[in-house]
């Protein structure tokens, strides 16, 4: 697709959905693998099927659900992707962020984005969760490249507070309200889809990442560009290659997320409620 349609695209999927949302809540969700099932606890659920809305690419991937939906946490009104597109998949940067761009040129202000990763630090066991403090991109692609949207966001945005230190903070708050442990780090980002080698883990680990994932950076960047606040929390699956013994499989990273997507949904909820829906501020 050319640069210069985006916002066009983007306005034409506004167009077919804003009419369909009961109202526009200023928090999004990114739901990753195998966590989609936080969108079936909403109250007052409303479904969209991303077929149903012009150009919102659509995932390739078994244990992804390909749905907006709009619902309530408490009281709070959020929007979810309920599925995510990689760039593995063939999709470039830009559509990788279509998703993402639609929920901020909808009103969006605030959104938690989620995945599954690897953990590089061993202290990090599969079914934990940690809270994204920072990344590092090195998928070699950026949603930014081409021609500036002026429509969308300065040229040079500014990423050295990207993960929003308020969020934060409120995910802390919501941890510790449920009693369970929360992890923080740095969340490396790369092009996928093999996993990685032992010596590839051993250097991220030297670059000062966490957990090792195929998503959420390309979604952040975009986001900050469209100056919404972001808050990120990785699902451990697995142990990063090298770090247990064990091969790594997708059916391990599915089943892991499977299994923890009760806590993960408490978590998650507690952190829409502490965050006042997406509201609260430093
Ligand atoms: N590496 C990359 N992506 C992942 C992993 C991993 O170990 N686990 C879940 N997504």
């Amino acid at each position: 697709m050319s640069d210069g349609h985006w916002v066009d695209r983007l306005d034409e999927a506004v167009s077919a959905l804003a009419p369909r949302l009961p109202a526009v809540p200023s928090l999004g969700l990114v739901l990753g693998s195998g966590l989609g099932h936080f969108a079936h606890s909403l109250g007052e659920r409303h479904v969209i099927p991303y077929q149903e809305v012009p150009h919102l690419p659509l995932p390739r991937v078994s244990g992804h659900d390909a749905a907006l939906s709009w619902g309530r946490v408490g009281r709070w009104p959020v929007l979810c992707l309920q599925g995510r597109v990689h760039a593995y998949e063939g999709y470039d940067a830009a559509e990788v962020a279509f998703g993402v761009r639609l929920l901020a040129r909808l009103g969006v202000s605030t959104v938690i984005v989620t995945n599954a990763a690897g953990g590089i630090d061993p202290a990090l066991a599969p079914g934990s969760f940690l809270l994204i403090t920072d990344h590092l991109n090195l998928t070699g692609l950026n949603p930014l490249c081409g021609p500036n949207l002026d429509a969308l966001g300065p040229r040079f945005p500014d990423m050295s507070r990207a993960y929003d230190p308020a969020l934060a903070q409120a995910a802390r708050r919501a941890a510790a309200r449920l009693g369970r442990p929360l992890a923080e780090g740095v969340y490396a980002g790369l092009l996928g889809p093999s996993y990685e080698t032992p010596a590839e883990i051993a250097m991220l680990r030297a670059l000062g990442a966490h957990a090792v994932g195929m998503s959420t950076v390309l979604e952040v960047i975009a986001l900050r560009h469209a100056g919404v606040r972001v808050g990120a929390m990785s699902c451990i699956t697995n142990h990063a290659a090298g770090v247990g013994e064990a091969p790594l499989s997708h059916a391990e990273v599915e089943a892991t997320a499977q299994r923890t997507q009760a806590d993960f949904v408490q978590l998650v909820s507690a952190w829409v409620e502490e965050s006042a829906g997406g509201e609260v501020r430093a």
